[in-house]
């Protein structure tokens, strides 16, 4: 990693303190994934070395925060730490009407709770797994409309996070409510891959012209405004903090997870510029998150996510987060392993359909690709693929795979050091190197709704694989 002046770019953070990792063998990773049947989530943590399951809540948080947290006030209604937080959001996003939630879900819940009726259609470049759940269990489609160059995981367009917009005002036009339209910043569940400033702002006037709100899906807004700048030469030079304002400025709203560009362990935000939308939510959330100047959270976690919110968009923190993340990809491509270009901002993501093209998607060589980063060398990553996003028929069962076939290595904030990703890259070339001896697996149990959390896998045996269990 090197900076413009060339001198190499550091994690611009010294360590004050620090956190056993337990080196385990592989034997003992055999008998635990085992236990687990074969689902990653149903691991202990302690049983996984490099954890890059999420880059959701497991960030580690700066010494201003820790301050910050012994300033929270815990007072049921009307807390000074509240309003520390609403000023917060305010002067980062500006949106008058901000209240707190639990978490990014949480939001989601309340929004299309107040928004979306069965029969609705909610357009968004792709749905996060939880954001799709929500519209669902309100009786709305999730509609997902990346642009086209998305599903080449190979090519290097920058803004590959972009929603389609001709197949948006198809949609827009067509028979059915849409109660909002929704971009989600950066595409999560499509590769990290930021959406432009030209993008969201066409997608916002054919909104507007059509009378559909839009809500920014807002979790990792600060690395989006970040590749805004690095991807586009018209925005050199421009403040991060001012490319944020101008992209939430052509939104009526966001949900927010604190817990990616928080730089929070929990927490979460609605953020909306219509007073009786705001009221409605504040109305309804009383009942299951709490009071609505809390939201299910402390006075010293709102304290903490205040503070979060203007670190993140510290220059040398941005640069040195892109950086790590694009230097492990760099590694990896340059030893073979298909990862999805352009590297985006929390994570890299490996293509397994390009990573085991011998196994069938009815397989999941996502999930087969990820279970060998564990039991290889401890790296729990996740699976964004079939089992995440495959769509079933409740009444035949029957499996349309998802888009794509990736495993997310998410990088947590501020957690791992340089020698820990040089770590990952070792273990996943390994894995590379023996793939045609990896076979895929099958699903023996599965919950109904959100499969990964709770399934439970078999792996199918290719010949001359060796019995690891
Ligand atoms: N939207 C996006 C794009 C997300 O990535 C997530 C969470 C949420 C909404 C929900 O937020 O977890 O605070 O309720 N993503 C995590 C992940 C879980 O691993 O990507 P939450």
């Amino acid at each position: 990693m090197t900076s413009e002046d060339s001198l190499p770019i550091i994690e611009p953070f010294r360590i004050k303190s620090v956190e056993p990792l337990r080196v385990s063998t592989r034997a003992e990773r055999c008998a635990w994934l085992d236990a687990a049947h074969g689902n990653l989530f149903a691991l202990r943590s302690e049983q996984v070395m490099i954890d890059l399951l999420t880059d959701s809540g497991t960030g580690a948080m700066s010494s201003d925060q820790w301050a910050a947290l012994m300033r929270g006030d815990e007072s049921y209604a009307g807390s000074p730490s509240f309003f520390r937080f609403e000023r917060a959001v305010r002067e980062v996003f500006g949106f008058e009407h901000v209240v707190p939630t639990h978490q990014g879900r949480a939001a989601e819940h309340f929004l299309f709770e107040a928004l979306v009726h069965p029969g609705d259609v909610v357009p968004n470049n792709t749905h996060f797994d939880t954001t799709r759940a929500n519209v669902v269990a309100c009786g709305g489609e999730p509609l997902d409309l990346p642009c086209p160059q998305l599903a080449d995981t190979a090519s290097r367009e920058p803004f590959k996070g972009d929603i389609d917009l001709e197949v948006l005002e198809r949609v827009l036009t067509g028979p059915r409510r849409v109660p909002l339209a929704m971009i989600t910043l950066t595409n999560n569940a499509g590769g990290g891959q930021p959406a432009s400033l030209g993008n969201v702002r066409a997608m916002s006037e054919l909104c507007r012209r059509h009378g559909v709100p839009l809500f920014v899906d807002a979790c990792r807004f600060a690395e989006n405004a970040w590749l805004m700048r690095e991807r586009d030469p018209e925005l050199a030079g421009v403040d991060v903090g001012e490319l944020v304002r101008r992209t939430f400025a052509l939104a009526d709203g966001c949900t927010m997870s604190a817990k990616k560009d928080g730089l929070a362990n929990i927490g979460g935000f609605l953020g909306m510029r219509d007073p009786k939308l705001a009221e409605t939510v504040r109305r309804a959330m009383v009942v299951t998150e709490g009071f609505p100047t809390y939201g299910g959270l402390s006075g010293r976690d709102l304290e903490a996510v205040a503070q979060g919110l203007r670190e993140v968009l510290q220059e040398d923190y941005l640069e040195y987060r892109h950086a790590s993340v694009a230097y492990v990809a760099r590694r990896l491509a340059e030893r073979g392993v298909p990862v999805v270009e352009p590297p985006g901002g929390h994570a890299i993501f490996l293509d397994a359909a390009r990573f085991l093209p011998h196994v069938p998607r009815a397989e999941y060589p996502g999930q087969a690709v990820a279970s060998e980063l564990y039991l290889e060398g401890g790296v729990r990553a996740c699976e964004i693929g079939s089992v995440m996003l495959g769509a079933v028929d409740a009444a035949t069962g029957a499996e349309t795979p998802a888009a794509q076939e990736l495993v997310r290595l998410a990088v947590p904030r501020r957690t791992y050091t340089q020698s820990h990703m040089d770590y990952v890259i070792e273990v996943v070339a390994r894995v590379h190197a023996r793939r045609e001896r990896i076979g895929g697996v099958r699903i023996v149990e599965s919950p109904p709704v959100l499969r990964h959390f709770g399934a439970k896998f078999r792996r199918v045996r290719r010949r001359g694989e060796a019995r690891v269990s």
